[in-house]
């Protein structure tokens, strides 16, 4: 049966691992037991610093990379023993789109749909869909890296999927273009029935456009889930600006860490401390006062994307030091 209709994930990646040989004969670990899974219905953010393996994961989800070990089910179907089953109900775009230089936008569609089979009625509307239709008929060379970039949009498209893959599609696009990408994304979404996963290395734009969100690095998920459990499962700051010299931000660091309040260094400004507990303005407020150190400012910033992904990252590195540990000082990678 169709996942869409059942609730079941669309798509679910387990244990990737994969290993490119590099040119010098070294073994580049790409993916290290990455599972994920995709969710029908939604636009999910596949989100991780550059070299995190994000193409390595949505290549390997599209049959286009062999993994080491690991298994890939998408519409029910084993992968990539199956591939032909579901390829065509898979649109993507993958490092940038190859377009013929010299020909319009829209005729480059509509080789594409030839080759395809889709009717040459679905150019347009695609073309439409991603705001393209006043430039259609310009030479793709003449094309700003936004237009190229939804053209391949465009082009993933066409075959109507019901799964969409975007790698980095805001690369180049403007902030104007990221936000019309949203409604583009939710409008496939909620009317077309579509599940797209879209990765980007930058958090705002995932924050953008997602409405789940999974988290990698060095080639694992450390995180995943609804982009609002993420950031409300992430507990509030308490941000307190203390200008003055240096020394004086150490002392309240040193009196707070003397009692167990953590302070963490993403702060906005130089003269800030962000405390990251469950800790209230006034408590914190009181120990400084204790010590003489009055800050200027106080004030309560709620939980972003980013806390939540930093959190994860620094859950992450605590694991893999407390599995160094267990091994003897060895780590496990
Ligand atoms: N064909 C290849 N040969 C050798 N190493 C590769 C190859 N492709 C990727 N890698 C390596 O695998 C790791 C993951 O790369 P990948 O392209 O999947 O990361 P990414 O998260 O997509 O990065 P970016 O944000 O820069 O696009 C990196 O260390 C990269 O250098
Ligand atoms: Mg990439």
């Amino acid at each position: 049966m169709n996942p869409v209709e059942t609730g079941e994930p669309l798509a679910r990646l387990d244990s990737l691992v994969k290993r490119y040989r590099t040119a010098r004969g070294r073994r580049q670990t790409a993916l290290d037991r990455f599972s994920m899974t995709v969710p029908a219905r939604a636009v999910v953010g596949l989100l991780g610093p550059n070299g995190s393996g994000k193409t390595t994961a949505l290549k390997a989800l599209l049959g286009l990379v062999r993994v080491d070990s690991g298994t890939i089910t998408a519409f029910g179907q084993q992968l990539p023993r199956d591939q032909h089953l579901v390829a065509r109900r898979v649109g993507a775009l993958i490092e940038g789109p190859a377009f013929t230089a010299s020909l319009t936008g829209e005729h480059n569609l509509r080789l594409l749909a030839t080759l395809h089979g889709v009717p040459d009625s679905t150019v347009a509307e695609v073309l439409d869909l991603v705001g393209l239709t006043p430039d259609a008929r310009r030479a793709y060379s003449g094309y700003s890296l936004g237009m190229k970039q939804r053209l391949g949009v465009a082009a993933a498209l066409l075959p109507s999927p019901d799964l969409l893959v975007l790698d980095e599609p805001m690369n180049g696009l403007d902030p104007e273009a990221i936000r019309d990408l949203r409604p583009l994304l939710t409008h496939l979404r909620d009317d077309r029935g579509m599940t797209v996963l879209v990765s980007s290395h930058i958090l705002a734009e995932v924050e953008l456009v997602s409405d789940h969100v999974t988290i990698v690095r060095h080639g694992r998920v450390i995180s995943e889930g609804e982009l609002s459990r993420l950031v409300d499962g992430t507990p509030d700051r308490v941000v307190l600006r203390l200008t003055g010299p240096q020394s004086l931000r150490d002392r309240a660091r040193a009196v707070l860490s003397d009692r167990g309040i953590g302070i963490t260094e993403d702060a906005d400004g130089p003269d800030e401390l962000s405390i990251d507990t469950g800790e209230r303005a006034p408590a914190v407020l009181r120990i400084l006062a204790g010590h003489d150190i009055y800050p200027d400012e106080v004030h309560h910033r709620s939980a972003s994307l980013e806390d939540a992904y930093i959190r994860a990252i620094h859950a992450a590195d605590e694991g893999a030091a407390a599995v160094a540990e267990r091994d003897g000082g060895r780590y496990a990678r």
